[in-house]
């Protein structure tokens, strides 16, 4: 069976892993930089690539203590979009390990990978999935909410994505209005949870087609902090998170929903920083049942970025003789013909 090493850097973590072809991932270790940006409320990229660049040998070094070289049949890295600084430290270690090592190159769209990331599994867990083509996926991330519909590796159809901010985003920018520290998500989440939710501020997210929108929910969340008392967002806090992430959560899975009624489907597949959400999980729990549609969500370990999820996505290219040579360009955004097409209703 093969096995490939992943490079993840498009962003503020770095990651580095070993993954054979079942999913089953040998090896983990991922870097963040939180506390390193936290001091700017955001991520500084000309910093995140420094960080990148001081951290990436050694977690290499700590995956080869796992594997033997003679076992790793590829090395897979992200190579587009992200930050390009960031994503240009992976990739060019990618390419001077393909080299000295003489292993297959494979460059992976991070959201592709994102797709993927439910079918990985810890020996421990032995959680294989088997992939039911054509698949819907949904990829909720800090940079993007995207429904894709998704007939192979390297072929899907972009059925819906954000006109404005992603849903982290929403998460991310209200929890700092709050006072939490970047990036907000996961605080949020875990403050709702102490909540009975008995009380409305937020009005629901409405599109007309299948995209999503989030910049509405987050001028609504500055309107009513500018509103009101400091005394009075400390007595309300639960319930002010726990109606913020519901109404983005009702957003999600509403548009969910209607893809999954114009494009049904087997098996849906969940990925990205926010399909860590409490609430989104329990729902998208409920809603699978309710509709008898198998839907993977990644462990929470997968949720984030991280190098597993790159190592797999290479591994399915390089087992259809799919490679990349060392003049492997690294983008910022999406290429021309990259992974999916656009689709629209
Ligand atoms: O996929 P990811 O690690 O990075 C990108 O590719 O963007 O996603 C990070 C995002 C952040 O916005 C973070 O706040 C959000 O995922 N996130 C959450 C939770 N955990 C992570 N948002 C809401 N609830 C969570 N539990
Ligand atoms: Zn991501």
């Amino acid at each position: 069976m093969s096995i490939a090493l992943g490079i993840e850097s498009s962003c503020d973590d770095c990651s580095v892993s070993i993954v054979r072809e079942s999913g089953e991932v040998l090896f983990l270790t991922q870097k963040n930089q939180d506390q390193f940006h936290k001091k700017f409320g955001g991520i500084v990229p000309e910093l995140a690539s420094r960080q990148h660049e001081n951290v990436i040998f050694s977690l290499i070094d700590q995956a080869l203590k796992v594997v033997s070289l003679s076992d790793i049949d590829c090395i897979a890295v992200t190579n587009r979009p992200g930050l390009l600084g960031s994503l240009l430290v992976g990739c060019v270690t990618a390419k001077t390990l393909s080299l000295s090592w003489n292993k297959a190159l494979v460059g992976v769209n991070h959201i592709e990978a994102h797709i993927f990331s439910s079918l990985l599994f810890n020996k421990a867990k032995q959680k294989k999935i088997s992939i039911k083509w054509p698949v819907l996926a949904f990829v909720v991330s800090g940079g993007h909410s995207s429904l894709f519909y998704v007939e192979d590796i390297g072929k899907a159809f972009l059925l819906a994505e954000t006109r404005d901010d992603s849903a982290g985003e929403a998460f991310d920018k209200f929890a700092r209005l709050l006072g939490f520290d970047w990036p907000g998500g996961p605080q949020l989440d875990k403050i709702a949870q102490n909540s009975q939710h008995r009380q409305h501020f937020f009005s629901e997210i409405k599109t007309d087609d299948l995209s999503f929108s989030f910049s509405g929910i987050k001028s609504q969340g500055q309107r009513l902090l500018d509103k009101k008392s400091k005394a009075w967002l400390e007595q309300n806090k639960t319930d002010v998170c726990a109606d913020y992430q519901e109404k983005i959560v009702n957003h999600l899975m509403t548009k969910l929903d209607q893809a999954f009624e114009k494009n049904p489907v087997k098996q849906v597949l969940i990925g990205g920083g926010v399909s860590a959400n409490s609430l989104f999980r329990k729902r998208l729990k409920k809603w699978s049942q309710k509709k008898s549609v198998s839907c993977h969500l990644p462990e929470l370990e997968f949720c984030i970025d991280n190098g597993a999820m790159i190592a797999w996505t290479g591994l399915q290219y390089f087992l259809r003789g799919q490679t990349d040579g060392l003049s492997l360009k690294t983008s910022p955004r999406h290429l021309d013909n990259d992974f999916f097409k656009r689709l629209s209703y």
